[in-house]
C-alpha cells in the first residue's frame, strides 16, 4: 500500500502541491487541492475518518468518506470510484507521523467550525491518497503540550523539530537571519567570512584544539569569534563589515551558552561609539519588528536605548548586565560603615579595621557591605526568608543576615539587633529607605562574592515575588547598554592588574595620563547590550594607536617580547595604516531565546548540545581508533596520568 512509486511520481510529478497544511479559508471552498504532510491524528467516526494532516504550517482537517463524490471538482479533475475508496483504504491503515499525500476538494465544515485552529472553518474532502512513507510510532506525541523528558526530545530531534513550538522558533531564527542580511546590507556592510580554524591565543574562553596531522605536534583553535580578523578587514579598508558567524568556546555550560553558538558580527572603521549604538539599535528594532511584529518605538520613542554606567550597575545591581524590569536595588553600605567604624557589629566593625590600617584600599574593589530592602507589600514570611539563605548558600554565601523593621525603627528578627548602635541603625534604615514591616537583607565580606549573591539574591526575590516571570520575557523588554567600564581588572590573588575584556581596548582620552599613574580608574570604550537581565551583546572601540597600545602592555606588565608573540600579527597590522574602528558582537542564540521566549539556548538551536556537551543525537562525541590518533601524532592519557 505504502509509497509505489508510480503514485508517488504521480503526486510529486503530475499533480504537484497546490496548497501547505496551513494555508487553506473559507474562500477556498470548491476548489481541488493537493497537499503533503504527516499524520498528527487519526479518528475513525465507523465509515468516516478525519485525519489531521501537519506541515511546518500548519494543519488542515481531511476527510475520507467511502462514499464521497463531489458533483463537481474544480480545475478539471477527475473523480474515480475506485480511488476514492482505496484512499479510504489508505486511511484506515495510516497512522500518526505516516507521511501521505492527498487530492481533494475543499469544504465547509458548516456547525462543527474549530475557532482555535486557522483553517478551522474548512475541512478537505479526499478523493485519491498516496502513502509516501510509514514511520514507526514515535517514542513521544508530536504536541506541544506533551511533557516528555528533554533527554529523549534530543535523541530524537527530528521529531522533536516537528512540534509547532519549535518549528515556530526556527521560524524566527531565519527572520533575524533575513533581517540582518538586509539591514546591514542596506547600511553599506559587507558580508564577509572569516576561518574557524585559527592561530591559538592566550586569554579569553578556553579554546577547542583541532590536531594538525601535517605540522606534528602543533594545533589549531577553533575561533571563538572573528576578533583579530574583522579587525585586519577593517585595515584592509572594507569600513564595513558583518558576519553571522559560528562560534566556539569551550566553556561550562548554562541555560544561555552553547559550545557552539552565532553571533552577529559587526566593525566599522571611522566611527566612535554613540554610532555603533544607533547602527545595533535600528538592526534591534527592524529583528523585533521582522520576527515578532512588535514596534520598540513604543517602549522607546526616541529610538535609542538607555545608557547606564559600569560602576553604576555594578552599584545598584552587583552586576553589568541588570534586568531593570523591577527595582529591589542593592544600597552599598561601605561608607556609611566605616563611618561607624562598623556600628557596633563584630564582624562590621573587622572590615571597618581593615580599612582603617590600610589593609584594605578604598581604590580596590576588596570587601564591601550591600543591602536590600524587600518593602512591607511583599509579607515575606519568616519560612520564606530562611529559605532565601539556603539559596544565597547554594551561591557561595556564608549565610543572611537580615532585619525586620519595627515601627520605631528598631530591629527585630535579627541578631544583628543586639549589638547595633542606634545611630547605625537609623542611618541604614535611612539609606535603604527601609520602612515598618520592611525586611532588610545583608551581605558583606569579599567584594566579588557579595556582588554576585546579591545580583542572583536580587532577580532570585524578583521572581519569588512574581515582579518577573520565572521564565520569558513577560511581555516587556528591557534593553540598556552598560558602559564605561574600567580598562583593567585587579586581580584579587596575585595583586596585578589584567586586561577586564581584551588588551585592545581603547582607554577614554581622559584616561590615558592615568595609565601610568592609576590605572585602575582607567575607563574605555567597552559596552554591553543587555536585555531582560542577559548580556546579549559586547564590544569596542578598538585601540589602533600604537603609542597608547605599548603603554597599555605596559600597565599589564606585558613586555614588548612576550606582545609580540601573542599578538604579534595583529600589532604589525596596526602599524600598516589601521583606520580608528570598533565593532560589537550579538550573541544571535541569546537573542532569539530572549525574543521567543524560550526557556533555554537548547530550545531555539536546531541541533544543541547537552549540559555536559554532548550531542545526545548523534552521540558525538566519540573515541576514535588509535591508528586515527596515530596520524594526528595524538596520544589519549588516561584521567589519572593527565593530572
Ligand atoms: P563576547 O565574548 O562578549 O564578544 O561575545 C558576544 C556575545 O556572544 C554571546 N555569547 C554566547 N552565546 C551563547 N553561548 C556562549 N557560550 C556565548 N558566549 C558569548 C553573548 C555575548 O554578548 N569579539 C567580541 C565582540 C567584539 O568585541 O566585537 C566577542 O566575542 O551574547
Amino acid at each position: 500500500m505504502s509509497g509505489s512509486s508510480s503514485s508517488t511520481s504521480r503526486f510529486i510529478g503530475e499533480l504537484q502541491r497546490t496548497h501547505r497544511c496551513g494555508d487553506l479559508r473559507a474562500s477556498d471552498i470548491g476548489k481541488e487541492v493537493v497537499l503533503f504532510g504527516w499524520v498528527a491524528t487519526r479518528r475513525d467516526h465507523g465509515g468516516c475518518i478525519f485525519i489531521d494532516l501537519r506541515d511546518r504550517d500548519g494543519r488542515t482537517q481531511i476527510v475520507f468518506d467511502p462514499g464521497f463524490t463531489p458533483e463537481a471538482v474544480a480545475g478539471g479533475g477527475k473523480v474515480v470510484d475506485a480511488e476514492v475508496k482505496a484512499a479510504h483504504a489508505i486511511a484506515e491503515q495510516a497512522r500518526t507521523e505516516w507521511v501521505i499525500g492527498v487530492r481533494g476538494v475543499v469544504r465547509s465544515r458548516g456547525g462543527n467550525v474549530n475557532a482555535k485552529m486557522p483553517t478551522g472553518e474548512i475541512e478537505v474532502g479526499i478523493v485519491e491518497a498516496v502513502v509516501f512513507n510509514k514511520a514507526e510510532t514515535p517514542p513521544f506525541e508530536i504536541n506541544d503540550d506533551v511533557d516528555t523528558r528533554e533527554e529523549v526530545r534530543l535523541q530524537y530531534r527530528y521529531l522533536d523539530l516537528r512540534r509547532p513550538k519549535l518549528q515556530r522558533t526556527l521560524r524566527v531564527r531565519h527572520l533575524i537571519n533575513q533581517t540582518t542580511r538586509n539591514y546591514f546590507s542596506d547600511n553599506g556592510f559587507l558580508e564577509l567570512e572569516t576561518p574557524y580554524m585559527v592561530k591559538y591565543t592566550p586569554g579569553g574562553a578556553r579554546n577547542f584544539l583541532v590536531p594538525s596531522r601535517m605540522t606534528p605536534g602543533s594545533f589549531y583553535a577553533l575561533a571563538e569569534s572573528p576578533q583579530l580578523y574583522k579587525q585586519l578587514f577593517m585595515v584592509a579598508g572594507f569600513d564595513r563589515y558583518f558576519q553571522i558567524v559560528k562560534c566556539f568556546r569551550d566553556e561550562d555550560l548554562r541555560i544561555d551558552r552553547q559550545p557552539e553558538f552565532t553571533q552577529i558580527d559587526v566593525e566599522m572603521s571611522f566611527v566612535a561609539q554613540n554610532d555603533i549604538f544607533k547602527m545595533m539599535e535600528g538592526l534591534v528594532f527592524g529583528i523585533w519588528k521582522a520576527a515578532s511584529g512588535i514596534d520598540l518605538k513604543e517602549s522607546y520613542p526616541t529610538g535609542r536605548f538607555p545608557q547606564l554606567p559600569f560602576y553604576e550597575s555594578m552599584r545598584r545591581f552587583g552586576n553589568d548586565k541588570p534586568d531593570m524590569r523591577f527595582a529591589l536595588e542593592h544600597v552599598d553600605l561601605t561608607e556609611l560603615t566605616l563611618e561607624h567604624k562598623g556600628g557596633g557589629i563584630p564582624f562590621l566593625g573587622e572590615i571597618a579595621a581593615k580599612f582603617e590600617s590600610g589593609k584594605l584600599r578604598r581604590d580596590l574593589p576588596g570587601e564591601i557591605i550591600k543591602a536590600i530592602c524587600v518593602p512591607a507589600k511583599y509579607e515575606m514570611s519568616r519560612a520564606e526568608t530562611d529559605k532565601l539563605e539556603d539559596f544565597v548558600k547554594s551561591m557561595g554565601a556564608k549565610g543572611l543576615a537580615r532585619a525586620k523593621v519595627g515601627a520605631d525603627g528598631a530591629w527585630t528578627q535579627s541578631p544583628l539587633a543586639k549589638t547595633i548602635t542606634k545611630e547605625f541603625r537609623e542611618a541604614i534604615n535611612a539609606a535603604c529607605g527601609a520602612k515598618e514591616g520592611d525586611l532588610l537583607l545583608f551581605q558583606f565580606g569579599r567584594a566579588s562574592v557579595v556582588q554576585t549573591v546579591m545580583a542572583n539574591l536580587r532577580v532570585h526575590l524578583g521572581k519569588k515575588l512574581k515582579l518577573i516571570p520565572e521564565v520569558g520575557h513577560g511581555g516587556t523588554f528591557n534593553f540598556l547598554w552598560v558602559v564605561d567600564p574600567p580598562l583593567f581588572e585587579h586581580d584579587e590573588d596575585t595583586g596585578k592588574w589584567a586586561a577586564a575584556h581584551h588588551a585592545f581596548t581603547r582607554p577614554h582620552d581622559s584616561s590615558v595620563p592615568l595609565l601610568e599613574t592609576d590605572p585602575g580608574k582607567v575607563l574605555c570604550y567597552r559596552y554591553d547590550l543587555v536585555l531582560n537581565g542577559f548580556e546579549i551583546g559586547g564590544g569596542s572601540i578598538r585601540l589602533h594607536d600604537p603609542e597608547v597600545q605599548s603603554r597599555v602592555f605596559t600597565a599589564l606588565g606585558i613586555d614588548e617580547a612576550e606582545a609580540r608573540k601573542k599578538f604579534g600579527f595583529l600589532l604589525d597590522a596596526l602599524k600598516h595604516g589601521a583606520p580608528p574602528h570598533g565593532g560589537v558582537a550579538i550573541g544571535m542564540d541569546r537573542l532569539a531565546m530572549l525574543l521567543s521566549g524560550a526557556e533555554s539556548l537548547r530550545d531555539v538551536i536546531p541541533f544543541p548540545k547537552t549540559q555536559k556537551g554532548t550531542d545526545l543525537l548523534t552521540e558525538a562525541p566519540t573515541p576514535v581508533t588509535n591508528d586515527q590518533l596515530a596520524e594526528l601524532h595524538v596520544r589519549v592519557v588516561a584521567e589519572a596520568e593527565a593530572k
